[in-house]
Parts: structure tokens; C-alpha cells; sequence
């Protein structure tokens, strides 16, 4: 008999590919995927603890479900992902109708948790396992008799090419709930991106925390093969128009890859490089291992190697010590480099970080006073870049479709809004917009026919 499975996905890329890859894994045990929680056989919570507050809508979803269980026993819970990982036998203690806790490397095991539970062989699985000698399964045995899931996603897709971190950060929980670095097999990534194209995907972005540092690490990944060879050769299967990769890391960013965005005509003009902070005090606290002038070398390079790049960062404000004088370099930074947009975060400690331990902790006030400032500006900048695009074509990838609206995303990332009068368009279509309007968040423009 089918059963239904409802999924709720929190946090990065990696956790929405993961999710992906669970509903195939269920799929072919008969689960049909739902939208709903209510009614759902099997509710499992995909969860992100990169920051406090991210782990506290996880618990607050979880406590919300305590009901739902009690009202229909037969209902399964269960947790994957990094909160899972992180707290392991504690988190069923805290919350004891959560049925299974499942750490990142274990989701391939759902099946068979669920079927023990299902079969009443046992009233809880827990596996949290961490393994430095992990392996990712090769793709195909995901797939037997179940393709992925269909539109509207299904013209862009997200593809792993490696798990886990070896920075240390010291604010960053990561290496703790996602483990140590570890490639996959360059042979795995290429035959998984030809199956995709082959049923149609047009857009890939490689994911991995630290993409720079692909194939250093372990032997699993074959011998000399470096990020941008493997970028080359993924670039270089037919039919794929789009390639993206995220995340980078200042430190390990190379002239080779720069050089990739002059060289590869597919490899989209979008490029996250998280600079976390202007202060080279603070850089040298959160253990970059770069400092600031470095990072504006190698913006200024980037540009040079590809004009037209769109450059996003990431931003952590009231790290432990930050003083006013460190958060204005934040900010001078921002105004020298003008990002084209950036992701910005108040700090909070991580369970078994460093900067957990140290003092000088930043008031909550300071924090969102800093926080706000930095967003205004951001946003006074993505503005003002914005309206550089107006008068210019830019070749959009269409996403949705609705009535005479099109929303369609440009190689930068950038999201254009055209009016659409003709029935012609579907996701994954490209085509030409003549931009007209420029806000904050988006572009407006005409689409040429
Ligand atoms: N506090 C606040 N922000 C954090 N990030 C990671 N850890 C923390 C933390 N403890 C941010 C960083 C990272 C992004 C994914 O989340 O900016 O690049
Ligand atoms: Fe965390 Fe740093 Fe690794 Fe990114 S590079 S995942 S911030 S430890």
C-alpha cells in the first residue's frame, strides 16, 4: 500500500539536496511525496544549526508536532540534518514523540529505520554515525525505476561534489554536524550530471562547503583532480547551458578557477566568496586565514578575469570582540567592494565552537543596531548596481510562468520580472529581456521576441 511522507526542509543547499535524494530513497519503498503535514504517514524534519535561530524553528516546528502525534499514534517523526546530528539520543530525550533521529551520513539507512519502526520491531532508531572514511553513494542506486522529482524545479538541479569541512571556523558548527571533507569520485559527479541533462536539467550547481579544496583532502576523489579541472570537464557535457558552484573559500580561491570564468562560456558570472568580516582582528579571531587586503586582491583579479561578475558575500556582525572601529572596516569593506548582494547575520555561539568560549560577547542591541546598518547600506548598493543593468539585454532563464507575468533569473543571479503576453515561455526556457526598471531585489524588463 502507498504510503505518504512529508518533508520540511530547513536550512542550505546541501540540506535541499539531501531532501531530494530522501524522497527518491522513499519513493522506491512507496512513499508519494506530500505537501501537507496533515494526514502525512512519515513527517521528517530536514533541520540547519549554522545559527541559534535557526535551531530554535526547528524545536518550535518540533514542539508543534507533539499534538499531531498524540492524535494519531501510527504518525512517524523523524529528524535528519545537522540539528540531528549535533544533538544525537538527546534530542528524542527532549522531545520523546520524535520516532527517529538520523545524522548526515545516514539518510541512505531511512528505508530500512522506517521499515523496523513500521513493522513495530522497535520503537525508536537513532543513527548518528560520522565516519572520516565516509562514502557518498554513487547516484544511480538512487534512481533505480525513480526519477527525481519533476517541474518546476526540474530544469535546475542541485548536484553534491563533496561533504563536510576542514576550515574550523572558529564560529562555525559545521565540521561538527557535517564532518570531515570528503570528495566524491570525479567519475560519480560527471555520470550524475549526464543523467540530469539527459532527462532535461539545463542548470546544475555544484555543492560542497569549501568547493575550492575539491579533491585534496581524501583519496575517495581521484588522484590530481583539482576544482577547476572537474568545473572543465562538468562545463563540457552537451546540453547543459548553466553551471554555478557554491560555496567558496576566500583562502583556497585560485588564479585557475578566476581564470575558469574568463574560459568557460557556460559557468554562469555569479560568484559567492563569504568574507565573514572587514577587520583583520576579527578575520585572524574566526580563524579565515586571510586578510582583508588579500580578499580585495583577489576581487579586484576576479573582475578583471570577468568584467560583468556579480558578487555576493556573507557577513557575520558582533562576533565576540567585534569594536566599533572593526564593524566600520565591515562596512568600508562593503563600500569598496560593493557587492552585488550579501547574506548578513547577527553572531551566536555554536555548540563545541571556539568562539563559544570566548569572552567580550557583543549585546544583542549592538548586534542588531550593527546588523540594520549594514543591511541599509546593502541595500542603498544592491540599488544602485541594480539600475547599472538598466538599457542592457540580459539572457534570463525562465522560471515561472504566471498569466502574463514571467519571472525569469539572469546568469548573475539576478531576478527579472518581464510581462509576458504569448503562451511561448515555460520554466527552464531561455530568452532575452531588455531591462527598463531596476528595485532592490529585482529587474524589470521586455522580453524580446
Ligand atoms: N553565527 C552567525 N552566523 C554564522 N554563520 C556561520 N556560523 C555562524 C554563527 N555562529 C554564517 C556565516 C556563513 C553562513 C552560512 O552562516 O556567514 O558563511
Ligand atoms: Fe564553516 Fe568555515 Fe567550513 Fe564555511 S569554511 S563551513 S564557515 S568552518
Amino acid at each position: 500500500m502507498n504510503k505518504s511522507l512529508y518533508i520540511k526542509t530547513f536550512g542550505c543547499q546541501m540540506n535541499e539536496r539531501d531532501s531530494e535524494i530522501i524522497e527518491q530513497l522513499l519513493a522506491q519503498e512507496g512513499y508519494n511525496t506530500t505537501s501537507v503535514p496533515e494526514g502525512a504517514d512519515v513527517i521528517l524534519i530536514n533541520t540547519c544549526s549554522i545559527r541559534e535561530k535557526a535551531e530554535q524553528k526547528v524545536f518550535s516546528l518540533l514542539g508543534s508536532l507533539r499534538e499531531e502525534k498524540a492524535r494519531n499514534p501510527s504518525l512517524l517523526i523523524g529528524v535528519t540534518g545537522c540539528v540531528a546530528q549535533q544533538e544525537g539520543e538527546q534530542l528524542r530525550n527532549r522531545m520523546p514523540h520524535v520516532d527517529l533521529v538520523v545524522g548526515t551520513q545516514q539518510i541512505y539507512r531511512l528505508p530500512e529505520m522506517l521499515d523496523r519502526l513500521q513493522q513495530q520491531m522497535t520503537t525508536r532508531e537513532i543513527a548518528t554515525d560520522l565516519e572520516d572514511s565516509f562514502v557518498i553513494p554513487p547516484f544511480q542506486k538512487l534512481l533505480i525505476d525513480q526519477p527525481p522529482s519533476p517541474a518546476p524545479s526540474g530544469y535546475k538541479r542541485f548536484v553534491t561534489i563533496m561533504q563536510g569541512c576542514n576550515n574550523y571556523c572558529s564560529y562555525c558548527v559545521v565540521p561538527t554536524t557535517r564532518g570531515r571533507e570528503i570528495s566524491r569520485p570525479m567519475v560519480d559527479i560527471l555520470e550524475e550530471v549526464e543523467i540530469l541533462v539527459g532527462q532535461g536539467v539545463r542548470e546544475i550547481t555544484l555543492l560542497g562547503q569549501n568547493v575550492n579544496s575539491y579533491g585534496m583532502t581524501n583519496k575517495v576523489a581521484d588522484e590530481n583532480v583539482t576544482f577547476p579541472y572537474l568545473l572543465r570537464r562538468v562545463a563540457s557535457i552537451k546540453g547543459l547551458r548553466r553551471l554555478r558552484f557554491t560555496t567558496s573559500h576566500p583562502k583556497d580561491l585560485s588564479e585557475e578557477l578566476m581564470r575558469c570564468f574568463a574560459e568557460i562560456e557556460n559557468l554562469c558570472p555569479h560568484f559567492h566568496l563569504p568574507v565573514q568580516s572587514g577587520s583583520n582582528a576579527v578575520l585572524q579571531r574566526m580563524n579565515r586565514k586571510y586578510t582583508v587586503e588579500s580578499y580585495l586582491e583577489k576581487v579586484t583579479a576576479l573582475r578583471g578575469y570577468r568584467p560583468d561578475i556579480a558578487l555576493a558575500t556573507d557577513i557575520i556582525v558582533g562576533f565576540p570582540g567585534e569594536t566599533d572601529a572593526d564593524f566600520q572596516a565591515t562596512m568600508n569593506l562593503l563600500n569598496t567592494v560593493r557587492f552585488h548582494s550579501s547574506f548578513s547575520f547577527k553572531y551566536s555561539d555554536r555548540p563545541h565552537t571556539r568562539s563559544a568560549e570566548f569572552a567580550e560577547k557583543i549585546p544583542e542591541d549592538v548586534k542588531s543596531r550593527r546588523l540594520a546598518a549594514f543591511q541599509n547600506r546593502q541595500d542603498d548598493i544592491c540599488l544602485e548596481r541594480n539600475r547599472e543593468y538598466i538599457g542592457k539585454k540580459l539572457e534570463i532563464m525562465v522560471e515561472v510562468v504566471s498569466g502574463n507575468d514571467l519571472k525569469g533569473r539572469a546568469a548573475t543571479n539576478h531576478i527579472v520580472h518581464c510581462t509576458c503576453s504569448s503562451k511561448m515561455h515555460q520554466s527552464g526556457d531561455l530568452a532575452t529581456a531588455h531591462i527598463s526598471q531596476a528595485g532592490k531585489h529585482s529587474l524589470k524588463g521586455e522580453l524580446q521576441l
